[in-house]
């Protein structure tokens, strides 16, 4: 186990700096709604039935985080699509937002063809890649993010530069105060979190020493929890390198609490993300299951979330979650940076459809 109070150790187990990258989450967040309001040639919105907002991985979480935060105070629906295929309710009355923070992943590119084929309203929000070309040069808007960094660690401007950008465009009211205040409580959870704060006064290390070597299992109620716990889970994949599950409640009480009916969960951490906008019915739920996890073995967290708004709300789980996997891979002497898996499947994949 590396010592995570040891700062050397952590630099040179950490050497493409992830640890400072989540530590600018709220700094992200800021400037991407800046980036975001300022975008230009948006499409005129009116008569809008739907949103539809297309991207893989990291640059599909802003999709999680619009629809969460946004599903009971926009008059449309909002739908998060993962996959190459563009929904078939989407047209001309439809916004697609495309986000590929690299602009060349497969999946999303194609949806964007077949939205600009379809005659949708579409904004592009890259880094560049093919989607900032093709964008260009079919006159679609383009919200273009900070490059040079990994997909997931550039959350805060993705979501932003996409809330900045439907603000501009009309669709959001004014989000300011909102973003204000997801990143005051950003900047104060990296003053506690950070690694010049040791393991005994800091959340994060502490969380990462208890997991160990358990696989994470993360709930969240259903909206802003469960986008917290999705996160959770592809930060323990992608930084630490291990297999993480996350669920929603309630929907687990009626499938995955059986699971944890037998004494054979030791090998296990379910951590429970509560947040104040927790339905009534959702609530009491938790402390019943997380009896039911702890009876089988399973070693049991909870986490609350802190602030006023659902945004800010969401923010400070989802920075607890990124500071804690990133202290869990170097505790195991893990870089969390490198993605070589999604690499090599991309250039497989790529080999594969020009043969
Ligand atoms: C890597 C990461 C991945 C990518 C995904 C899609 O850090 O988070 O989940 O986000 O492979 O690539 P992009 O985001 O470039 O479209």
């Amino acid at each position: 186990m590396i010592d995570l109070d040891d700062e050397r150790a952590l630099r040179s187990i950490d050497p493409s700096g992830m640890l400072d990258a989540v530590a600018g989450l709220s700094k992200d967040l800021s400037d991407g709604f800046a980036t975001g309001l300022s975008a230009e040639d948006l499409p005129v919105l009116d008569g809008l039935s739907a949103v539809t907002f297309c991207g893989m991985g990291g640059s599909a979480v802003a999709g999680d985080v619009l629809r969460s935060v946004f599903r009971e105070r926009l008059g449309v629906p909002v739908d998060v699509n993962r996959s190459p295929v563009l929904p078939g309710y989407c047209g001309t009355h439809t916004l697609v937002i495309v986000s590929s923070y690299s602009g060349n992943t497969a999946e999303t590119l194609a949806c964007f063809r077949e939205a600009l084929h379809r005659g949708c309203r579409l904004i592009a929000i890259t880094s560049g890649g093919s989607l900032a070309i093709e964008a260009d040069s079919a006159g679609v808007a383009r919200v273009i993010v900070r490059g040079g960094g990994q997909p997931r660690a550039a959350l805060g401007w993705l979501t932003a530069a996409c809330l900045g950008a439907l603000q501009a465009a009309g669709l959001l009211p004014d989000m300011s105060s909102d973003v204000a205040e997801a990143v005051a409580e950003l900047q104060a959870l990296a003053a506690r979190l950070g690694p010049d704060v040791p393991a005994r006064d800091n959340l994060a290390k502490e969380l990462a020493h208890r997991l160990a070597d358990r696989t994470p299992v993360i709930w969240g109620a259903d909206g802003i929890g469960s986008v917290a716990a999705a996160r959770w889970k592809a930060q323990f994949n992608e930084n630490g390198k291990i297999v993480a599950f996350a669920s929603s409640m309630s929907e687990l009480d009626h499938n995955e609490v059986v699971g944890w009916e037998r004494p054979n969960g030791e090998s296990y951490a379910v951590i429970a993300l509560r947040h104040g906008g927790e339905h009534s019915e959702i609530m009491p739920r938790f402390p019943l299951s997380l009896d039911i996890a702890k009876a089988s073995g399973a070693h049991v967290e909870e986490f609350r979330a802190a602030g006023r708004s659902a945004l800010a709300q969401l923010f400070s789980l989802i920075g607890l979650g990124d500071f804690a996997s990133v202290y869990h891979a170097i505790s195991r002497g893990v870089d969390p940076t490198p993605v070589v898996v999604i690499e090599r499947l991309k250039a497989a994949l790529a080999a594969g459809s020009s043969e």
